[in-house]
């Protein structure tokens, strides 16, 4: 029974330490600029063989 609370408890703190993570850099003064698909897409150059008709990226190479 102490072992099984136990592990409760390291699963919650895990969970509590992940939730503070990932809500950190959200809205938190350290974060950069919100992180946008598309910029993220084109400051890959993925459009330079992918078209994304939905997010009006043409591709450049042809
Ligand atoms: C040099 C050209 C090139 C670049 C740059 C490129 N891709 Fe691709 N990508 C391809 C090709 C060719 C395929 C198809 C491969 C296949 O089907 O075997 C593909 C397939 C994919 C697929 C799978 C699509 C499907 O329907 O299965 C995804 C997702 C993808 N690329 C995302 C990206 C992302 C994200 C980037 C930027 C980080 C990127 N690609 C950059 C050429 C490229």
């Amino acid at each position: 029974m102490k072992q099984t609370i136990g592990f409760t408890l390291s699963v919650l703190a895990a969970v509590i330490l992940l939730a503070a993570f990932y809500s950190g850099p959200a809205s938190g003064a350290a974060a950069p600029a919100k992180l946008d698909g598309k910029q993220i897409f084109l400051a890959q150059k993925c459009n330079l063989c992918h078209t994304v008709s939905s997010a009006g990226i043409e591709r450049t190479m042809r």
